[in-house]
């Protein structure tokens, strides 16, 4: 039993029916398998302190064909958090039933665009924006109907150059609808965007984010904006992650961090060794100090998690 892991990312399927332009699925392992219900009882009973899961990580979860029996296994034991990332596009009117009789507590739906055309060239020529509006306000009506307010149902774009134009939109599109929150995230570090260290677009986004903030308020929208990259900032604010989350990605592999999800930076594999025995190798250890001691480990390099300490003095992003 470990005692240090509170919350874990579970990978519940690497196999994906959109290829987003900028999403690792694409360069991730050509083997495509769904988590095995071993994993997900490894998952459920093996960490005393464990107190969320979050079902996502490079695929769909919702093509999982035992998605909601994997719901039922993981709250059976005890009562933990339970949220996931989907693109939307399988929220059928009987899966929009099934998960809001489910026990998840939140389910972040990635919108990333509002017009058809770079929804088309970016996310996935064979299916529609419009089909994904649908299906979201399909899922908020039924959620409605029950009068229950679980699960929070949210937006989440990744910002970028070209999506800048379209957030505006999404924050009405969240507004018309009584999203409960929509939240932007950056891009991970080996994408590279504008709007990751280097390169910067401050002044852009300075003023984009004051106009969006206004429209969020306006539309009583809870939003909320990601740390912007600070050009060769070498200072490292804390990151707690690594000591005490784990992603797992559908075949057991233990890894750093949601947004570190290349094989090569595994811990160990779940199924190999006890996470007990994965928790103390050296690798772990000494990637754990290194990030105690503000000292960041390769897998870390670029991350705006880390990168953003000078922000706040110009730029305040809680407002
Ligand atoms: C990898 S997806 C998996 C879940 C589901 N397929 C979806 O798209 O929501 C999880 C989240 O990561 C985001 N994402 C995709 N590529 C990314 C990248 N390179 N950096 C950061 N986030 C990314 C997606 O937009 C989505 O919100
Ligand atoms: S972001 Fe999600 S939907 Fe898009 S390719 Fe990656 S896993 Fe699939």
């Amino acid at each position: 039993m470990c005692n240090q892991i509170n919350s874990i990312q579970l990978e519940l399927t690497n196999k994906c029916n959109f290829s987003c332009k900028k999403c690792s699925h694409n360069a991730t392992s050509s083997f495509k398998e769904f988590a095995s219900h071993k994993l997900v009882e490894i998952v459920s009973t093996g960490f005393n302190n464990l107190k969320h899961v979050h079902l996502s990580g490079i695929g769909e979860p919702l093509l999982h064909p035992e998605l909601f029996e994997i719901i039922s296994c993981l709250s059976k034991h005890r009562k933990l958090f339970l949220s996931i990332t989907t693109n939307g596009s399988l929220l059928s009117e009987s899966i929009c039933e099934k998960i809001v009789e489910s026990d998840l507590g939140m389910i972040d739906i990635s919108l990333d665009y509002s017009s058809e055309v770079t929804f088309n060239q970016n996310i996935s020529k064979n299916y529609s924006l419009n089909k994904i509006h649908s299906n979201i306000a399909t899922l908020l009506e039924i959620r409605a109907k029950t009068q229950k307010r679980k699960p929070k149902i949210n937006l989440v774009s990744v910002l970028s150059t070209v999506n800048l134009n379209e957030i505006a939109n999404i924050i009405f599109f969240a507004g018309k609808h009584k999203i409960d929150n929509y939240y932007l995230i950056n891009y991970n570090p080996q994408v590279n965007e504008v709007y990751t260290p280097g390169n910067i677009a401050y002044p852009e986004l300075q003023s984009k984010s004051i106009e969006w903030r206004q429209i969020a308020k306006e539309n009583n929208i809870n939003f909320s904006l990601p740390p912007f990259p600070v050009a060769d900032c070498d200072e490292i604010i804390n990151c707690n992650w690594l000591n005490n989350s784990i992603f797992i990605n559908c075949r057991g592999d233990v890894l750093p961090c949601c947004l570190r999800t290349d094989d090569v930076y595994a811990f160990g594999n779940i199924f190999e060794k006890s996470f007990a025995e994965i928790w103390s190798s050296n690798y772990y250890v000494q990637s754990r100090k290194s990030l105690n001691e503000n000292r960041s480990p390769p897998f870390c390099k670029n991350c705006l998690q880390l990168h953003n300490r000078l922000l706040p003095k110009m730029f305040d992003r809680n407002k």
